[in-house]
């Protein structure tokens, strides 16, 4: 409890999965928490379980590729909040295609502009604030996929790849500042996005060493220790 006593966190994506389990931990933790997504219904319902459990959380309609919705969504958290600590980018989708059958625009520009390009232009509007601040954690959810090599989910796998690149290019960049830059890289984690018993979880699940998928709680623990990290540092710094 209380790792982020006081904080403000912003949550990209986080209407179910990993982002929705994110910005409930880092409720719990004692952090304001904005979580974004494009469902209306589906985020207000978690604002109501989150704030039920008693954390301070506000859901912020926002499509991640839209720059306009994305400035709208920080400037509202800066008026309300006057800072961000956290971020967490964390939108993703995953389109099956074997090689052969990748639509350029459905697909590849679809799931690079959703996975790396809304992670680029939300840091591009929060990195300014946390400069200012000279302190900030951002967490890029990238994936296993982004690593090692599966067949198949192109148009995915390299998008994570680039936002571990991207990312570590990041984290040497503003080490100065303050500011520090991670991916996570989760393995086969249940969610919207992969059901058990689905295709997808079929073919990854015998290459998972546990021999199961994660719980998407799992995951948003490692975000949290990243996040909160801060503290650590500045115990260092005295
Ligand atoms: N599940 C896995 O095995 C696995 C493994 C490695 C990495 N990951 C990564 O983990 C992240 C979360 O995935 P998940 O497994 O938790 O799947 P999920 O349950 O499908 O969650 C995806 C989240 O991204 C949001 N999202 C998608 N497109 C968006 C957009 N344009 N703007 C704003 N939000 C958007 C969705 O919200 P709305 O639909 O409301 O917009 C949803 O909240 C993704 O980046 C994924 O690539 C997952």
């Amino acid at each position: 409890m209380d790792r982020l006593n006081g904080k403000v966190a912003v949550v990209i994506g986080a209407t179910s999965g990993i982002g929705k389990a994110t910005a409930a931990l880092f409720a719990k933790e004692g952090a304001k928490v904005i979580f974004t997504g494009r469902r209306e219904e589906v985020g207000k319902k978690v604002e109501k379980e989150i704030i039920a459990q008693g954390g301070q959380v506000e859901f912020f309609k926002c499509d991640a590729t839209v720059e306009e919705e994305c400035k709208a969504l920080v400037d509202y958290v800066v008026e309300k909040y006057g800072r961000i600590d956290v971020l967490h980018n964390n939108a993703g989708i995953l389109i099956d295609a074997d090689f052969l059958g990748i639509d350029l625009v459905k697909n590849f520009d679809r799931t690079i502009n959703t996975n790396l390009r809304s992670q680029i232009s939300v840091m591009q509007l929060v990195l300014p604030v946390m400069l200012k601040q000279k302190s900030g954690s951002v967490i890029n959810t990238a994936s296993v996929g982004g690593i090692i090599t599966m067949p198949n989910n192109i148009p995915y796998s390299v998008s994570k790849a680039a936002i571990i690149h991207m990312t570590r290019t990041l984290a040497k960049t503003y080490a100065k500042e303050g500011i520090r830059f991670n991916s996570v890289c989760p393995g086969l984690t249940y969610s919207e996005m992969v059901e058990p018993g689905n295709d997808f979880d079929k073919a990854v699940l015998p290459g998972v060493p546990m021999g199961r998928g994660a719980q998407p709680e799992e995951i948003a623990n490692g975000v949290l220790f990243l996040a909160s990290m801060n503290l650590h540092i500045s115990l260092v710094k005295h």
